[in-house]
């Protein structure tokens, strides 16, 4: 009954909507979507964003009602049958862990033919079709990994914008978490299990998480993109999945009033879009929270800007279209197989460690450069949790960089927007005149130490000008876009908490291990324990602190001792704080990484851990001065 109320409601939104928004009502109206009628004169894009906030705000009123609330509005099903409108599905238990799963569930229409670089819209309806098993992941999007010496092509299917939903087994009105993947826009997917995080959790809340279109199908853009389709076409899925969220989640147990957008590389880059959406002016009507890791932010071009515009060129020659007159009509008409090679070939052009598409301005979503409006703390949502890792560059950074010479060619194809005297300012930013000498010992640098020991001069996997660009790549793209996602959680009603992520080696992605699983031995059960619990905290409560013994974890000599993360404050601009999370001790091993270096890891027994609140301006060696030197140049860059 409850099910079949909550359904009626669904319906009865939707029916509402149909008379005033046409785009979302396509599946439930007689308008058949295949052949709908794209006029040049309609802004697509404002119009999709019109309508988003339309939807949302009528499903957020609709589930406010006193009448509607709990009894049918936000009431989850009475089966694993979930019935969304368009489709039915049907969930499994694991009465082990004691979560329902629904994979594979559909929140748009499949984005191909005339819908390919258009904006995201509800699949067509099947009410008297069959219930779907909803057992296993959807197709993954069309893959591209960055630009790398064989680069292998990773077909995809383009029918891909489905979600799954993880939901304790008596989950009533819990919290949500939904999950952007990374991937530098261009791959992954969201098979990402979720089953640890909330099991950690006492199964204390819902996770969803979502895939969008990747590379040149989620980001093509130039002039004729915005005016015939939509640019940042993954972003407004990811948008249009959130949407469903809101209006959908009722039905597996989640409150929609509060849902915790989170993701790590380009979902955290995505999390920070979403955050600045609409100039910031959604308040907490898509999502309440976020959780950025090593938030991804490498430039930020307007969709018409010679950079995006040269890749929309290069990939209509790339798939045999003209590259004048109506490219985008011939891009339409391809088949998969041509757009896909075309994807990767274009992506393998760029340069080393990028993709060729990414999110751009487009005035309507994403209306300014991050960096400006996270300065100017115009931001959605009430709190934010970030982080990044200590060793974000390696995996990004060719690592054939041995003299300043090569550093500052490196640069010039880095960040082709500055001039001499912007990247000489960022050389003085990071002084650092040796040459790199992997004779000389290497270590880790423990955040504190002034000096040479510091992350501009030394890590396990490098010293000289390689460690420089390191540095400088980690902090321009990932750690100071963190910082400053922070501070602009500040000042106000908002409230933040910064994190840097320390477990040797960690570079960019361990982090996932750790907060998500599987096991690895370097990650004690006491730190992920630990590292979930904050996560699991910031999302049920909306602050991240954990107890003295999460944090010195039960194997500590003594568990329940002080603990700064106890008591780790929100971040603020005069006094910058933010958490250490380590771990000390251990038994050393040896592990090579992918491209080649020998590090030194930890694994039990022994592991302790090592979390601590420390100063974010004076952290190695002054990262709040340098991530200061690249607000400067943000404008730039452009970022
Ligand atoms: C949409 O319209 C076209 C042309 O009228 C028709 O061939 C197609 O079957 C229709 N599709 C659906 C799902 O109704
Ligand atoms: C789409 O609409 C425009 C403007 O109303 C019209 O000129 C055009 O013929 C239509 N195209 C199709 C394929 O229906
Ligand atoms: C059920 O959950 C347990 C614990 O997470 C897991 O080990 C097991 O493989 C799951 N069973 C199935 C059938 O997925
Ligand atoms: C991609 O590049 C390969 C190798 O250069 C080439 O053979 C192929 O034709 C290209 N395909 C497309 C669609 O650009
Ligand atoms: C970046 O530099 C290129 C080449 O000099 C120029 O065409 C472009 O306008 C610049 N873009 C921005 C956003 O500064
Ligand atoms: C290491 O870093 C410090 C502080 O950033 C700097 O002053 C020093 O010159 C660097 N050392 C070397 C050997 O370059
Ligand atoms: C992290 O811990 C390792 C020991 O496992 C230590 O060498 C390193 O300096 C620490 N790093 C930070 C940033 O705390
Ligand atoms: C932990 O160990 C695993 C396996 O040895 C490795 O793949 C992973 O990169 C390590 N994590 C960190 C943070 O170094």
């Amino acid at each position: 009954m409850v099910a079949f109320r909550c359904l009626t409601t669904s319906l009865a939104l939707l029916g509402t909507l149909a008379t005033a928004l046409p785009q979302f009502t396509d599946t439930v109206t007689t308008t058949n979507v295949t052949t709908a009628n794209v006029t040049e004169s309609v802004d697509i894009a404002a119009q999709f964003v019109d309508d988003l906030v339309s939807l949302a705000t009528q499903v957020a009123d609709e589930q406010a009602a006193p009448s509607v609330k709990r009894s049918s509005g936000c009431s989850r099903a009475t089966s694993l049958v979930v019935d969304v409108g368009y489709a039915k599905y049907q969930g499994y238990t694991n009465s082990t862990n004691g979560l329902n799963y629904w994979k594979g569930i559909r929140y748009a229409a499949a984005p191909t033919g005339s819908l390919r670089w258009q904006p995201p819209r509800l699949p067509s309806p099947m009410p008297n079709g069959p219930v779907t098993q909803a057992t296993s992941f959807g197709a993954g999007c069309p893959q591209a990994i960055p630009s790398v010496p064989s680069a292998p092509f990773i077909p995809g299917n383009e029918d891909c914008l489905f979600l799954n939903v993880y939901a304790p087994s008596s989950a009533e009105n819990l919290p949500v978490l939904v999950w952007i993947h990374g991937g530098g826009y261009g791959y992954g997917d969201a098979a990402q299990d979720m089953t640890k995080i909330i099991n950690a959790n006492n199964n204390g809340f819902v996770v969803v998480t979502i895939q969008y279109r990747l590379g040149a199908f989620g980001f093509l853009a130039s002039q004729q993109v915005r005016k015939k389709g939509a640019v940042n076409a993954g972003i407004l899925d990811q948008a249009f999945a959130l949407a469903w969220v809101k209006q959908f989640i009722c039905q597996f147990g989640g409150d929609p009033t509060s849902v915790t957008i989170g993701g790590e590389s380009a979902g955290g880059g995505s999390v920070l879009y979403h955050d600045i959406a609409v100039g910031g002016t959604l308040g907490s009507l898509l999502f309440s929270q976020s959780i950025a890791n090593s938030p991804y932010l490498p430039f930020q071009y307007k969709y018409n800007d010679a950079t995006p515009t040269s890749k929309y060129i290069a990939f209509a020659q790339a798939a045999g279209c003209p590259t004048t007159g109506d490219v985008f009509a011939c891009l339409v008409g391809k088949d998969t197989d041509t757009l896909q090679q075309a994807n990767y070939n274009v992506t393998q052009q760029s340069t080393y460690g990028y993709w060729a598409f990414y999110p751009v301005t487009d005035n309507v979503y994403i209306t300014d450069r991050a960096t400006k409006q996270l300065s100017a703390k115009k931001v959605n949502g009430r709190s934010l949790l970030v982080g990044y890792n200590a060793n974000e560059g390696p995996l990004f950074v060719p690592p054939s960089i041995t003299t300043q010479s090569d550093l500052i060619s490196w640069l010039q194809l880095e960040f082709p927007n500055l001039s001499t005297a912007q990247i000489n300012s960022i050389l003085a930013a990071n002084p650092n005149n040796a040459d790199t000498n992997l004779a000389n010992p290497l270590f880790e640098t423990d955040g504190l130490s002034t000096g040479y020991a510091n992350a501009v001069n030394v890590s396990q996997v490098a010293d000289g000008q390689q460690q420089r660009a390191n540095n400088i790549y980690a902090e321009a793209t990932f750690a100071c876009p963190a910082y400053w996602m922070a501070s602009s959680y500040t000042g106000g009603p908002s409230s933040s908490w910064l994190y840097q992520y320390s477990v040797p080696f960690a570079f960019h992605t361990t982090d996932l291990a750790a907060y998500f699983g599987p096991a690895t031995p370097n990650h004690s059960n006491d730190f992920t324990l630990a590292f979930r619990r904050i996560w699991g905290n910031f999302i049920t409560t909306g602050n991240p602190t954990i107890s003295n013994a999460l944090a010195n974890g039960a194997s500590a000599a003594n568990p329940s001792a002080p603990n700064t993360a106890s008591t780790w404050p929100a971040y603020n601009d005069a006094s910058p704080k933010l958490l250490n999370l380590n771990e000390t001790g251990g038994t050393p091993f040896q592990a090579t990484m992918q491209w080649g270096s020998v590090v030194t890891q930890f694994s039990q027994p022994g592991l302790k851990n090592a979390l601590a609140v420390v100063d974010a301006a004076s952290w190695e060696g002054g990262r709040g001065a340098r991530c200061a030197v690249y607000k400067s140049l943000a404008p730039s860059i452009p970022a």
